[in-house]
């Protein structure tokens, strides 16, 4: 069966359109790409994945193992297996990094019918995914994104994937402002997590990302429609020609 499947998507925020028509698939073991000009609709159509308040799917339906996610909540959702790496993660003051990643991690193995994880035990398991993401202990102490930089933002977001291990991970422009360094580090970290048992869906303006996370297709959203599919080689002609041709050609 298909890990995901969005048939017809059309989405709004309040009474403005944003996403008209989008068909895509993905399946267990893929990696999909999304490229696209500035307010296309690529962080819209994360969200409504997602199941974030304010965005309303007025046509179409996503399907989650087979299953409508429409009427389940972001909560639900997560529980599911869908996981959003926000674009701009947000800042959760008086929830510390541990107290939250652990509070997410009981949540999902309470859904599998699995027994919460041992505080001691979590501890362990989450410094040893922080160590191999360049995430320091001082960080998991701090309130969740409060003061964080915007790198250190991005890796946070990753480490809570690699704890929370989404059977759909979305990661949107998780690359905006790391350092060379910490591409390659996060993007090992997200190529861990690759496998049968997971889909994802990375969104980003850049063929540099694809280049470490190496995708088996790639889409083109312009204008809330997917305009053009193809391999890894599409975003390497967008890098080459831009959008504009792509565009005019839809
Ligand atoms: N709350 C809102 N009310 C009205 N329009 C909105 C709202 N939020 C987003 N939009 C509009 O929806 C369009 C798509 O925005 P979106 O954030 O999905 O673009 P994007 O493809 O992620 O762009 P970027 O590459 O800059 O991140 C934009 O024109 C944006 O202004
Ligand atoms: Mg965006």
């Amino acid at each position: 069966m298909n890990l995901l499947e969005i048939k017809n998507l059309h989405a709004a925020i309040g009474d403005t359109k944003i996403l008209h028509g989008i068909d895509l698939t993905i399946n267990r073991g893929e990696v999909h790409a999304i490229m696209g000009p500035n307010g296309s609709g690529k962080s819209t159509l994360s969200y409504v994945l997602s199941g974030r308040d304010g965005y309303e799917v007025t046509e179409g339906e996503i399907l989650l193992d087979g299953e409508s996610v429409l009427e389940m909540e972001a909560d639900e959702r997560a529980r599911a297996g869908m996981f959003l790496a926000f674009q701009y993660p947000v800042e959760l003051p008086g929830v510390t990094g541990m107290s939250f990643l652990r509070a997410a991690v009981n949540a999902r193995r309470r859904e599998a019918g699995e027994d919460e994880v041992d505080q001691l035990e979590f501890v362990k398991l989450v410094r040893a995914a922080a160590a191999d993401l360049g995430v320091d202990n001082e960080m998991l102490k701090r309130a969740v994104n409060v003061g964080f930089s915007g790198g250190e933002k991005k890796r946070y977001e990753i480490l809570q994937m690699a704890l929370l291990k989404p059977s759909l991970a979305v990661l949107d422009e998780t690359d905006s402002g790391l350092d060379v360094d910490a591409l390659k580090i996060v993007s090992d970290g997200v190529n861990a997590q690759r496998g049968d048992d997971c889909g994802m869906l990375v969104i980003t303006h850049y063929q540099r990302l694809l280049s470490h996370i190496v995708p088996d297709f790639v889409h083109i959203l312009a204008g809330g429609r997917i305009i053009k599919s193809g391999d890894k080689s599409l975003a390497l002609e967008v890098e080459e020609n831009g959008y504009a041709g792509l565009v005019n050609a839809a």
